[in-house]
């Protein structure tokens, strides 16, 4: 029987860490990510009493609407959760402020000056700012180089940027971009933000590792057999077609998400719970990680993309006919790949990471499954060996669940798998914060635990390198193959793993 028990973890956070006076500018206010998670999460952080009371949050885009427009589209958006909430909304809305901008204006950065020396002397925020860009990547660098020129960023304690993904589209990118953020500002103001980061089961990778003896002395080559690591959505391109169109899911998701997930379950131990220690061990890993075929890589990676399907009652359309997509594109929404990790701890140990839009199920999650035992005792009886499984789960029903040989009852001695589970529910009674909850506070208290490095964000574009290449100059080499919707993806994704005589989870 599970007992519930407080979460030690969101305890100490409220006690020890504390938000210091702030005020968090948003460009980009009046995009999606803002209504959908940034303003939820900073009303959750106020909700849960975690920002202090001389908070502000600045608003910017090129809109002209007034500071009274932007609290009630924001209390639009929250719907619910401010009509459950309408005192603590009245109250947190009176820090909501809105100044339409354009940093490509100089005359704008000046208003942008003086209006933040206002809301430092109207909420007493002390000139503590960490400024968020939820704009268009196109404008990471140029905004930076705005907000360093109008001494924005000329204090590193007093001034943070929090950078959305896509960090560069390509590894030049990356390396270029990384040089003209760091002309505005030191590293240690720079918050590259990858939202799985900030999801409870992914920071449980590291304490499931270690903080327990039991894993880490078989969390190797000996041990495990290969790791597949699994993002699947349900979802379309949804209207963010102007977006995907450039992306695709390498650059969407793999590159970021699944590739933090993979570094995770794959580093070393740091040598201490520090910032730096951990980041270090994430970048080395990522430096040794490498297509499992670097000479062909179209021999270890699928590409797909959503065809039709679903029923009559509920059909859903191609990807190429989505609103706003080209009827010929060739972006993928499903990838699949293999990889390998040259260090001592995996070598020769197959990563098999996949993700794709319009398949069965929202989930993502890291199986590690183990090498047979070396002896089949029981085959002789009519006991099939199967592999032991871990199965680290992301999302949905976040937790954990091992997966070993029992004796089926009776009188044979047949063997038969089953589960021991844990559940993050069951265990703590309460959901998980949205990752956005704790990202934000990670930043405005100048934690880059959960953020990405300069070099990781560098070393985990050069991995891809060679497929991003391939798909601009030979198209040809990694065609996208069809997959109907609501399928576990094209066949051909199937086939990469029967080639190691494996197959696919199937969640
Ligand atoms: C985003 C991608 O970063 O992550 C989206 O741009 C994707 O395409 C989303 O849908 C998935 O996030 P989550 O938290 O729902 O798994």
């Amino acid at each position: 029987m599970t007992q519930s028990i407080t979460n030690p973890l969101r305890v100490g956070l409220r006690q020890e860490r504390v938000i210091s006076p702030q005020c968090l500018v948003i460009f980009g206010a009046s995009g999606d990510l803002t209504h959908r998670k940034l303003v939820p999460a900073l009303f959750e952080l106020f909700n849960q009493r975690r920002l202090p009371s001389e908070f502000a949050l600045l608003g910017c885009a090129r809109r002209k609407w007034t500071n009274e427009e932007f609290r009630s589209k924001m209390e639009d958006a929250l719907g619910s959760t401010v009509a459950n909430n309408p005192i603590a909304w009245k109250q947190f809305s009176e820090g909501l402020f809105y100044q339409s901008i354009d940093l490509q204006h100089p005359e704008d950065l000046v208003k942008l000056k003086e209006r933040l020396e206002d809301i430092d002397r109207i909420r007493a925020t002390h000139g503590n700012r960490t400024f968020y860009f939820s704009v268009s990547p196109d404008f990471y660098g140029s905004g930076c180089k705005a907000l360093a020129s109008a001494g924005l960023l000329s204090d590193p304690k007093r001034s943070r940027i929090v950078i959305e993904k896509p960090f560069g589209r390509d590894f030049g990118t990356a390396q270029s971009l990384n040089r003209l953020v760091q002309s505005c500002a030191n590293e240690s103001q720079v918050f590259r933000i990858d939202h799985y980061l900030g999801k409870e089961t992914v920071q449980n990778i590291l304490v499931l590792r270690f903080a327990n003896a039991i894993f880490e002395p078989i969390w190797n080559r000996n041990y495990i057999s290969n790791v597949q690591i699994t993002a699947s959505e349900t979802v379309g391109v949804e209207e963010r077609a102007g977006y995907y169109e450039s992306s695709g899911a390498l650059r969407d998701m793999v590159q970021n998400h699944l590739t933090q997930m993979l570094a995770l379950t794959a580093m070393e131990p740091p040598g201490h719970f520090d910032p730096e220690a951990i980041r270090n061990e994430k970048a080395k890993v990522l430096q040794a990680a490498r297509l499992a075929d670097e000479i062909e890589p179209s021999n270890c990676c699928v590409r797909g993309q959503y065809g039709t399907g679903g029923t009559d009652l509920n059909p859903l359309s191609a990807y190429r006919d989505e609103p706003g997509v080209n009827p010929n594109s060739t972006t993928e929404t499903y990838v699949a790949m293999k990889l390998f990790i040259d260090n001592w701890r995996w070598q020769g140990v197959p990563f098999y990471v996949r993700t794709g839009k319009r398949l069965p199920k929202r989930l993502s999650e890291v199986v590690l499954t183990f090498r047979e035992a070396p002896v089949h005792l029981f085959e002789a009886v009519g006991g099939a060996p199967t592999s032991n499984q871990l199965i680290l789960r992301i999302q949905p029903n976040e937790g954990a669940e091992f997966k070993f040989d029992v004796k089926s009852p009776g009188s044979g001695m047949r063997s038969r798998p089953v589960e021991m589970e844990f559940s993050y529910e069951d265990s703590f009674g309460e959901p998980s914060d949205e990752g956005y909850v704790r990202l934000l506070a990670d930043a405005m208290l100048g934690d880059p635990t959960l953020f990405t490095r300069s070099d990781e964000v560098e070393a985990a574009w050069r991995l891809y390198t060679p497929l991003l290449e391939m798909i601009q100059d030979t198209p040809w080499q990694l065609p996208v193959h069809n997959y109907e919707s609501r399928t576990w993806g094209p066949a051909a994704a199937d086939s990469l793993l029967a080639r190691d005589n494996l197959l696919w989870r199937r969640p």
